[in-house]
């Protein structure tokens, strides 16, 4: 059998682990062969695809990014992408695709699937909201950077008695502004799913500040949105996906935290930090994991499945399932933190 493996949309720490343990076990156990299809769906339509063998996932374990590259391609939105998959598929006598992506790239899988294409997917978002699935890899490591870069501020926001507003990915789900700001201490946490009022805000900063804390650590999620107002963008234009360029939230909040308080405030945005870099030892262990339960899937012919975190079990899911709605963030766990506030 010849299967085929390709990462689509953001990267995040841990793809490589994914494609290392995919080949390993695919070439090692089940004598496959194994081709990567380079830059996402885009690859696969234009037959930019490479052999996989144990020499080339060899040394990729700690490295992050991914070897076979990505875009935020969309065959279903260009003309006759479809067909050329199809077409790429026959002449590299592809017999089954592995899809490691997010809503948008196993979005495109599920379409596939139903049209006949033998597909299955692993979970991957940096922002955690894959339905179906506990965690994605790479959840871990932003989380990990956002709580070093929350302990770093803390010392210089209490030296200068400031504000600091830290801006962080999460474009429909807080996970990582919940999660990182839990794990950082954050005074004040603002997720997409909670709409918020600058004077709340700048009401617990007020608070705190006659508790005799004079300096405070804001953190919000980039697509955090004011009460009757929309998620503030870089710029209009959206990609294959429908989606825009978010950010610029954290510079607005810090200016009115500025102009209502009166404290000095500053701003930083993470940004692709938190995507960067070698993943923690969590996500190298879940991406392997999945890796494997991949090709095991496709040795056990689970074609239009998902493999996923469920408790502590790797599990397969119906893909249609994981991309039928986004995970928000637990409300739960929002209240846990909504305790340290102010
Ligand atoms: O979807 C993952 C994500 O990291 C979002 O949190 C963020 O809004 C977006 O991707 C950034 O995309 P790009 O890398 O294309 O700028």
């Amino acid at each position: 059998m010849r299967i085929g493996i390709l990462t689509g949309g953001g990267d995040c720490p841990g793809l490589n682990a994914v494609i290392r343990a995919v080949v390993r076990k695919g070439i090692t156990h089940y004598g496959y062969e194994i081709l990567g299809m380079k830059n996402g769906w885009l690859g696969l339509m234009e037959g930019k695809i490479i052999p996989l063998d144990l020499d080339s996932i060899s040394g990729i374990l700690n490295k992050g990014g991914t070897i076979l590259g990505t875009s935020r391609t969309n065959p279903f939105k260009i003309k006759g992408g479809v067909g050329k998959i199809f077409s790429q598929m026959a002449k590299f006598e592809i017999d089954a695709l592995i899809a490691v992506g997010g809503e948008d790239t196993l979005g495109v899988a599920l379409k596939l699937v139903e049209k006949g294409i033998k597909c299955v997917g692993v979970p991957k978002t940096i922002d955690n909201d894959l339905s179906c699935t506990d965690y994605t890899f790479g959840f871990d490591t932003a989380i990990s950077i956002v709580t070093e870069a929350l302990d770093r501020l803390h010392t210089t926001a209490e030296a200068h008695h400031r504000v600091m507003v830290v801006e962080v990915m999460g474009r429909n789900a807080g996970w990582i502004a919940v999660e990182g700001g839990l794990a950082g201490g954050a005074d004040y946490i603002l997720i997409p799913e909670v709409p918020f009022a600058i004077e709340d805000v700048c009401a617990e900063i007020q608070k705190r500040r006659k508790r005799g804390k004079d300096f405070s650590i804001v953190v919000v999620a980039e697509g955090a949105k004011p009460k009757e107002s929309s998620a503030i963008v870089q710029d209009e234009e959206k990609d294959a996906f429908g989606h825009v360029r978010l950010g610029g939230i954290g510079h607005l909040l810090g200016k009115e935290i500025e102009k209502l308080t009166g404290y000095e405030t500053r701003v930083t945005v993470l940004g692709h930090t938190q995507r960067g870099g070698s993943p923690t030892a969590f996500d190298r262990i879940l991406a392997t994991r999945f890796g494997i339960a991949a090709i095991d899937l496709v040795k056990e012919g689970k074609f239009g499945s998902m493999v996923s975190l469920q408790g502590n079990a790797i599990v397969p899911c119906p893909l249609e399932d994981a991309v039928a709605k986004l995970k928000t963030v637990d409300i739960e766990l929002y209240e846990i933190a909504k305790v340290f506030f102010g």
